[in-house]
């Protein structure tokens, strides 16, 4: 069945390609990506197949979060072009057939957005401090924090001021949360997302959507939580003070009427680190369309995890009417190739905190496993989140010097938790070239490896058995197999997965050690690897077959 893209249910299972802005293309040589640059390098997007890109923050920012810190929210930052550059990528994007999904960043601002500055001028109590979270401190002087509320990047998540009162803030100091209860906080995030809609924005991914509404009755209650927990683990318990509140679906309901209210309705997609019975309530037919799906980001290379996974996620989707998501790496995580080929049970930040070397990742296993996900991935119903260089095999670049770090997490962790910047290292185009082709500039805002150039577009680019051909040729098989999002699962042998999507697809993973015979009559479309001399599935390997005219095994 050849996939109808001009539906208003496009996003349903479709394949969304992450663009890290800064680290896509740069047109100006100064070393951070940018709007042109992206837009000139849209054509390997659409050859890959995917249906649309998401874009991270490009919106003027002091890069306190690498553009999650945002001063100006209708306009684009000067390092990565103009609103007019946006305007023609969004063309450009159209006319390749790619919709555009953008970052919305509600939970906090930058505290160089104009309301900070003025709130910071302003008394305690004023209109302007109502904006955010200000509170007196607790100890006899209010030389405490008001609760011991953590950030996420490490230390407390309260910042004092000079007139003595503290503001709250989940993540950096720099980027204080606003006070949801305040009505110029919706009126002024409505007046942000028409103006991108107007603009022609297909959709929204919305950041930490579950941490918008936060229970403020005082006295503030205490989380007793640490500060190093991943980015997106979900809160402990159901009655948080700020994560995952009940009314947060407010705000949601109130966006997707404001999403509906365009033609074709635009899709947006939640960015929620929830327990897994609290997604769906995200992703109900009057809020959200998408949630991104953690659970399987986080699942270890093992076949049971995966498959607990893969059940979960259909059945809680399912239950709200709607199909999962489903993403092997983003900007936040370590990428999975390295993920893959480290020891079940490492501690994937600490690891890269010690250095990255102790215990060696078995990059050739991380490497297999990974092709053998891609398989794996795109065969599940739903929609499928690639983030930029995966369809490259590109690893974590786990031995960045330690003064070109700049996720702000390395230095509010006291250098506990080393950060995000080797998964964000900007991608190579070109085998030569002083940034492999990233740009013009003699080197790009983070070092690229030696050997980048050898993992390239252009290195791969026609070459049988590459990641890239493996994805083009996945992503091509995959929308014939579009329309059908039955899903079964098939007799399995010892350390196989094996299902059944819709009528056309088998997909066999081979999550065990010993190579695995193929059942008779199915007919191998793609592999993840090669096949045995004699025909069989090796370890971490996997395969799509089309059943046999009797139906599969
Ligand atoms: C999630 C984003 O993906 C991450 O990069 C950012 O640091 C935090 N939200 C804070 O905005």
């Amino acid at each position: 069945m050849v996939k109808d893209t001009t539906t208003a249910d496009w996003w349903r299972e479709s394949v969304v390609y992450q663009i890290y802005v800064p680290s896509f293309a740069d047109a100006d040589g100064d070393g951070i990506g940018d709007l042109r640059g992206i837009a000139g390098r849209l054509g390997h997007v659409a050859r890959l197949g995917a249906d649309a890109v998401w874009l991270t923050p490009f919106y003027p920012s002091p890069w306190a979060d690498a553009g999650y810190d945002v001063a100006d929210y209708r306009d684009v930052d000067p390092r990565h072009g103009t609103l007019d550059d946006f305007r023609e990528l969004l063309a450009r994007a159209h006319g390749l057939g790619l919709r555009v999904i953008i970052d919305v960043v509600p939970n906090h601002v930058s505290d160089r957005h104009p309301w900070f500055q003025e709130a910071l001028a302003s008394p305690p109590g004023s209109a302007a401090r109502d904006r955010f979270v200000f509170r007196d401190g607790r100890g006899e002087n209010g030389e405490l924090p008001p609760a011991d509320w953590q950030s996420k990047f490490g230390g407390p998540a309260w910042t004092r001021v000079p007139d003595g009162q503290w503001y709250m803030h989940i993540f950096a100091a720099e980027q204080p949360d606003l006070n949801w209860d305040n009505g110029d906080v919706w009126a002024d995030f409505e007046k942000t997302l028409r103006f991108w809609l107007d603009l022609g924005v297909d959709g929204f991914r919305i950041d930490v959507a579950h941490g918008l509404r936060k229970d403020l009755t005082p006295p503030l209650r205490d989380t007793h939580g640490g500060d190093t927990a991943p980015l997106n683990a979900p809160p402990e318990g159901d009655d948080h003070p700020f994560w995952d509140r009940d009314e947060v679906h407010e705000v949601y309901r109130a966006w997707r009427k404001i999403t509906d209210s365009y033609d074709p309705p635009r899709v947006t997609v939640a960015e929620a680190g929830v327990s897994a019975h609290r997604l769906p309530l995200y992703t109900r037919p009057d809020e959200l369309h998408q949630a991104f799906n953690f659970f399987y980001l986080r699942c270890p290379w093992d076949a049971c995890a995966f498959r607990e996974v893969v059940d979960t996620s259909l059945a809680e989707a399912r239950a709200v009417g709607t199909l999962p998501t489903w993403v092997l790496s983003n900007h936040d995580v370590m990428r999975h190739v390295t993920r893959y080929a480290l020891p079940a049970g490492v501690d994937h930040r600490a690891w890269l905190t010690a250095g990255g070397r102790d215990p060696e990742p078995d990059t050739a296993a991380g490497e297999l496993r990974a092709r053998s996900a891609a398989l794996l991935t795109l065969a599940l119903p739903g929609t499928s989140y690639l983030y930029q260089g995966e369809e490259l095999g590109l690893p974590e670049v786990a031995d960045l010097p330690e003064e070109a770090l700049r996720d702000p997490m390395w230095e509010r962790t006291g250098h506990r938790v080393r950060g995000r910047d080797g998964c964000r290292v900007p991608m190579p185009w070109t085998r030569e070239g002083p940034s492999y082709g990233f740009g013009p500039g003699e080197a790009a805002w983070l070092p690229q490896p030696a050997g980048w150039g050898g993992r390239s577009v252009a290195a791969q680019e026609g070459r049988p058995g590459s990641f890239l051909e493996l994805y083009r040729e996945a992503l091509r098989l995959r929308r014939e197999a579009l329309g059908d999002v039955s899903f079964t699962w098939l007799p399995a042998r010892g350390g196989e997965l094996a299902f059944r999507k819709g009528a056309g697809l088998v997909c066999r993973v081979n999550f065990g050690a010993d190579p695995l015979p193929l059942p008779a009559g199915e007919r191998v479309l793609l592999a993840s690897g090669p096949l045995t001399p004699d025909g069989a599935l090796p370890s971490d390997t996997a395969v799509w077959l089309a059943p046999g005219a009797s139906g599969a095994s």
